[in-house]
């Protein structure tokens, strides 16, 4: 199938001499082998490349390319199937914008498209083109999240070794998986994660209760979460619970019993967040709104958890506004290689700071992920990288730490 892929990257600053001529020369033989026109755009600093060819074979390329230590920041921005190539099948051409004024490189590359002007000005690959020729040229520099740049020590037991393993007498246990601010050392909360007897997943253990109980033991376990915080002593540190939202509407006097278990534990309001996912959020929401309030009106933050799994999505965000939102993993996930995911997560940047949300990134598993998240501002982070859920406990956390040049 007929497949055009554009990714940035930015050419690589160890890299003195790189000989574009000869790299240019070597890719349109290969290319031309291939079928593959790569029309390559550079501005001394920036890469813009758009490959076109079938699938498979672009697929193999782009990731050959990906590897290349020539350049670095590999970013994808678009991968769309079409009728037609946009491009004369030329192998590799290359458009340097040191060399050339962008009016100039802009009609050149018009000249070798095969789409109609018209038809060009609404199409997403011109549109990237033009973008890249007319944006200012940006200076290399911001090189402090260059993961390269940052390793990671661990700190044990943060909170001593006070419990752990399985507690005996509980319908469940609670695994503790701090929320960082790693610039700053510091631990931003700690989420309490549900376990069944035996340590398993939080669905294993809602699997084995009785459908019409489940949101009254939901509820009810919370009690044994505010417990081990107090046992660990987490002094002022804020405790995140995951809670069904359901559990807030059909139990009688839900928030009264949370609050009472809260004071008995010896914890504030304000040290407890709540979490609801963003579709548990949208589809019991009206039934919702007065637990909400109610909770609002103890002191109580919430959250929205999986923040960009649902459907809800920013719309959500019209209607009730939390005091953190938590990005989903799956945004996160790999979010140094991918245009797309990089522009949402900037949108949700800029609401959440409008609006003076707290953000917080789930699931951050790699260096290069927390380095373009912390440079796009973003500052709470959870996930492996920096520390696991450990049950009945608070387990090692990775700091990183920088290193210069
Ligand atoms: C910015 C950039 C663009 C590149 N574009 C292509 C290309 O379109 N086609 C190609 O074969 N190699 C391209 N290369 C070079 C490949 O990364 C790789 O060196 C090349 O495919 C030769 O690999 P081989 O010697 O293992 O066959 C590019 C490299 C860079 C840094």
């Amino acid at each position: 199938m007929l497949t055009t892929l554009i990714y940035k990257s930015q050419l690589n600053p160890s890299c003195k001499s790189i000989s574009l001529l000869t790299l240019v020369e070597k890719a349109r033989k290969n290319n031309t082998a291939l079928d593959v026109t790569g029309i390559l755009l550079f501005n001394g600093h920036d890469f813009l490349q758009i490959l076109e060819g079938s699938e498979e074979v672009i697929e193999t390329l782009f990731a050959k390319i990906g590897q290349d230590k020539r350049h670095d920041s590999v970013v994808e921005l678009m991968r769309d199937y079409g009728p037609r190539r946009r491009f004369e099948n030329v192998g590799m051409l290359l458009f340097d914008l040191r060399i050339d004024t962008p009016k100039s490189v802009l009609s050149s590359v018009l000249r070798y498209s095969k789409l109609d002007n018209y038809l060009a000005a609404e199409d997403r690959v011109f549109k990237f083109i033009q973008t890249f020729i007319t944006q200012p040229r940006r200076t290399s520099g911001g090189s402090q999240f260059r993961p390269e740049r940052w390793t990671l020590a661990a700190e044990h037991n943060p909170f001593g070794d006070a419990i752990a393993g399985l507690i005996d007498n509980q319908v469940c246990q609670f695994a503790l998986q701090p929320i960082v601010q790693p610039t700053e050392g510091k631990i931003s909360s700690l989420e309490a994660l549900i376990r069944s007897n035996d340590g398993g997943s939080p669905e294993r253990f809602f699997s084995t209760l009785d459908q019409d109980k489940v949101y009254e033991v939901d509820l009810l376990t919370k009690a044994y979460a505010f417990a081990l915080a107090e046992k660990i002593g987490i002094g002022d540190h804020k405790i995140a619970i995951n809670l069904l939202p359901m559990s807030l509407v059909n139990v009688p006097g839900a928030v009264d019993f949370l609050m009472d278990q809260i004071l008995a534990h010896r914890l504030q309001p304000e040290q407890v967040v709540i979490e609801v996912t963003e579709n548990e959020m949208i589809s019991g929401f009206n039934q919702f709104n007065s637990a909400i309030k109610q909770l609002r009106a103890a002191g109580i933050g919430l959250a929205i958890d999986d923040f960009g799994s649902g459907y809800a999505g920013l719309s959500l965000l019209t209607r009730f506004q939390p005091d953190k939102l938590k990005i989903d993993r799956e945004i996160v996930s790999n979010i140094h290689l991918s245009g797309p995911k990089q522009a949402i997560v900037k949108s949700i940047i800029s609401c959440c700071t409008d609006m003076e949300i707290a953000l917080v990134a789930e699931g951050i598993e790699k260096i290069e992920e927390w380095c373009w998240l912390e440079s796009a501002g973003i500052r709470r982070f959870q996930g492996f990288l920096f520390a696991r859920p450990k049950l009945n406990g608070v387990g090692e956390i990775h700091w990183p730490h920088f290193h210069h040049a």
